[in-house]
């Protein structure tokens, strides 16, 4: 039996707890430091993500076997180095790693080292110089913060006041602090996006269906750009092909162009891509599940997530015969309303029992125990899932869900899984 702990407190890791907690290996499943969900389905310990050593100490005294850990922040403050000279297994990359999440400078330098198709750009620490090449370069361009920002350090700019108020915002305003005093300015690439995970013990790649989330707050993605507003798997759009070339051209180059650095990998390398007239190109890598990728991507595995977690952290990931199920799965993030700028805590919420009575599946994010009830406690607060042999009867299950929760200000996308029901075939 394998006791795990699952770090984080996003629907990611509510849905990462449920799929241990199903697995007939599962000992105990803890999370830390999780959410009024995750608690339905494993324990939850207050030990915020940023406690290395609360951590640390919760594993000695709850005898945990395997950790997982969701979010980029403690993979890039090197949580999966202390364990493992603790002698844990753990899913999810050591901090020299994770750079290519928690520094997009560091991560364009690898990919030109192996090779890997990604979008032109250049990198600046000085204002000046930044304003110079927006003042020079043509339109649209992405100007992006190196570090990490939860989604939110990216700003597509059409023309030159957005991306010289984009640069203003975060190198002389400093908005998101650390993150965003080096600065990078891309080519703009225009295609189908699509979120590739890749599962990984260093040697073995094991490819997860694609997905796509939609990163703009509003429908017809316009808005700010956000953690991500839903997703959904299978995407039509993205035949077998791509998927192929994806893994020949971008997953075997960066994994084995990480292990050539000595840079060891165990967990998810997380491509986001634009499949261009050109072909795939990186946007970004992350370390860790996409959220809310996860949602739509982790209940479609047909085998036992625990043993892909375990044999993955044990570096035996080539013992397994991975399949995936053909199943549709549609995810619609509820989120408070303001979000991602700021937002009010602490409202009401009701109707996730009724949501769930609808078949939809119900992971929640930001949310917590008020006086009364389930209240508001984050900016993406839940994540509503529907599945069904067909995308429409995802997509169709997953607002019936949604429907039947409210609370003051919540807002949600109407257009999840719109591209694929309008591309012929979807
Ligand atoms: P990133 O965090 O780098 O993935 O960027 C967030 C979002 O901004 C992406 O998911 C895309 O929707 C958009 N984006 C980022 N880079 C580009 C680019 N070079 N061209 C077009 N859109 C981009
Ligand atoms: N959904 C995008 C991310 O997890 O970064």
């Amino acid at each position: 039996m394998i006791n795990v702990l699952v770090v984080g407190g996003g629907a990611r890791e509510h849905v990462l707890a449920a799929a241990c907690a199903a697995s007939p290996r599962a000992g105990r499943v803890l999370v830390a430091p999780g959410n009024p969900g995750a608690a339905e389905v494993a324990t939850c310990f207050p030990v915020p993500t940023g406690d290395t050593a609360g951590l640390m100490r919760l594993c000695r005294e709850e005898e945990v076997d395997l950790v997982v850990v969701g979010p980029e922040e403690p993979l890039a403050a090197g949580l999966s180095d202390l364990l493992r000279e603790k002698g844990y297994l753990v899913f999810g990359p050591g901090r020299a790693a994770s750079a290519v999440e928690a520094s997009k400078a560091w991560a364009k330098a690898f990919m030109a080292r192996h090779g890997i198709p990604t979008a032109g750009y250049r990198a600046f620490s000085c204002v000046r110089e930044a304003c110079r090449y927006v003042s020079s370069h043509p339109l649209p361009l992405v100007v992006k913060a190196d570090g990490l920002a939860a989604g939110k350090g990216v700003v597509v700019a059409r023309d030159q006041a957005t991306a010289l108020a984009a640069v203003e915002r975060l190198m002389v305003e400093e908005a998101l602090g650390r993150a965003g005093r080096t600065v990078l300015i891309e080519e703009y690439l225009e295609g189908e996006e699509l979120s590739v995970l890749a599962i990984t013990d260093g040697e073995t790649i094991v490819m997860a269906p694609a997905a796509q989330d939609h990163k703009r707050a509003g429908d017809g993605d316009v808005g700010p750009n956000t953690g991500g507003m839903g997703a959904y798997s299978p995407v039509p759009q993205c035949p077998q092909a791509w998927t192929h070339d994806i893994r020949l051209r971008i997953i075997e180059p960066a994994v084995a162009g990480l292990a050539a650095e000595g840079l060891p990998y165990r967990g998810v390398l997380y491509a986001g891509l634009m499949v261009t007239k050109t072909g795939a190109k990186v946007l970004e890598f992350n370390a860790r599940f996409g959220d809310p990728e996860a949602q739509v991507v982790l209940p479609r595995y047909s085998g036992d997530v625990l043993e892909l977690l375990w044999e993955t952290a044990s570096g035996r990931l080539h013992r397994l015969r991975p399949a995936w199920s053909p199943l549709s799965m549609v995810c619609v993030v509820m989120a408070s309303g303001g979000y991602p700028g700021s937002y009010r805590r602490g409202l009401p919420i009701t109707g996730v029992e009724a949501a769930a009575a609808t078949g939809a599946r119900v992971y929640h994010a930001g949310t917590a125990h008020g006086d009364g009830g389930l209240v508001t406690a984050g900016g993406r607060v839940l994540s509503v899932v529907g599945h069904g042999p067909e995308l429409a009867d995802a997509v169709s299950q997953a607002y019936r869900g949604v429907e039947k929760i409210s609370f003051a200000g919540a807002h949600y996308r109407r257009d999840i899984a719109g591209r694929a029901l309008a591309y012929p075939g979807g």
